[in-house]
């Protein structure tokens, strides 16, 4: 008799596989995010250096009478978010919804069930007669079902910049899925990190107490606890670059010295040379061209946008072309 074992390999393991083993080394930000790297971009987002959130959240306080008037709808309308997190900004225009006696539901998404349990808890309590149904899962899956809920106007949101974290070409292709799950009259309100003083870009990315590093070294620790691996995360180096030509803001981990690092649970051996480097995010910043550019490819139009007094971040509303 012979015994077959079947091995299932989750995604992070493969993308681990993958990445280590290219050249050059890369691995994903979006393996970042456990309970612990959660904690650390909540650190972030309190740093006044980390400028993205108090931009964003100085947009909600100017803008949200306006903001509330283009969503607004007579048969009411459903905002649905994505990638809720804590809400911290959303809740600025919620409040502001309701106080004018809009009709609407909040449909917040997010990968993970731990930061949704804990904003329907506050948005609950914070604001009383709100209608809100939470649905955990990810952008992908969520958004075939977003594109079933058709009884009335469908405004959906993506804060906090988090499309900076794809190339273009996979920019679009999640603008497209987007796109797709809109019918006429929908909304598309989505939050883009504006190109600015380099400098500015690099001390959000690059602040003195290390938040930011632990943040990416978060990638080793995770690697260390679920793969059985052995990663020193002392023996790398956080560095960011900014390209001020194309937008492009690169984070790495760079090996101080010649090492290697051994993961169990994937049967690899990996070596570093001494200053190899393993790229693990980017976090693209944009201009108006850049965005319109973006939208024409992807099926979709701008019809308005909200700005901070600096210009560091905008807000653009788009509708389907
Ligand atoms: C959550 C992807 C928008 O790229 O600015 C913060 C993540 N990385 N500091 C960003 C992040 C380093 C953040 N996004």
């Amino acid at each position: 008799m012979t015994t077959k074992t079947t091995t299932i390999t989750s995604a992070f393991s493969q993308e681990v596989t993958e990445g280590l083993t290219s050249f050059p080394k890369f691995l994903s930000s979006k393996y970042i995010y456990d309970k612990k790297g959660d904690k650390l971009f909540q650190d972030i987002m309190a740093m006044p250096t980390y400028y993205l959130t108090n931009c964003e959240f100085e947009i909600f306080e100017t803008h949200k009478e306006a903001i509330s008037k283009a969503f607004t709808d007579n048969e009411g309308f459903d905002l649905i978010e994505l990638g809720a997190g804590d809400g911290k900004k959303t809740k600025v225009l919620l409040k502001h919804l309701i106080e004018r006696g809009d009709t609407f539901a909040y449909l917040p998404i997010d990968i993970s069930q731990n930061v949704l349990d804990g904003l329907k808890e506050s948005v609950e309590r914070e604001i009383p007669d709100i209608v809100i149904k939470p649905q955990q899962g990810t952008y992908f899956e969520v958004l075939e079902d977003v594109a079933g809920y058709n009884e009335r106007k469908k405004v959906i949101m993506v804060l906090g910049s988090n499309i900076g974290n794809l190339l273009h070409p996979q920019a679009i292709d999640f603008l497209t899925n987007i796109q797709n799950a809109m019918t006429p009259g929908d909304l598309l309100y989505m939050g883009f990190d504006q190109k600015k003083n380099p400098q500015t870009i690099l001390d959000a990315y690059n602040d003195p107490e290390g938040v930011t590093e632990a943040f990416n070294k978060n990638l080793l620790h995770r690697i260390n606890n679920e793969m059985d691996a052995d990663f020193n995360p002392d023996n790398f180096k956080h560095w960011e670059v900014y390209d001020p030509e194309t937008g492009t803001a690169k984070s790495y981990l760079v090996s101080t010295k010649d090492q290697s690092v051994t993961i169990k649970s994937l049967d690899l051996k990996v070596d570093f040379t001494a200053w190899e480097t393993i790229h693990t995010e980017i976090s693209q910043k944009y201009d108006d061209n850049i965005v319109e550019w973006l939208a024409s490819e992807s099926g979709l139009e701008i019809v308005n946008e909200f700005s901070d007094s600096k210009a560091y971040y905008k807000n653009y509303l788009f509708k389907k072309k």
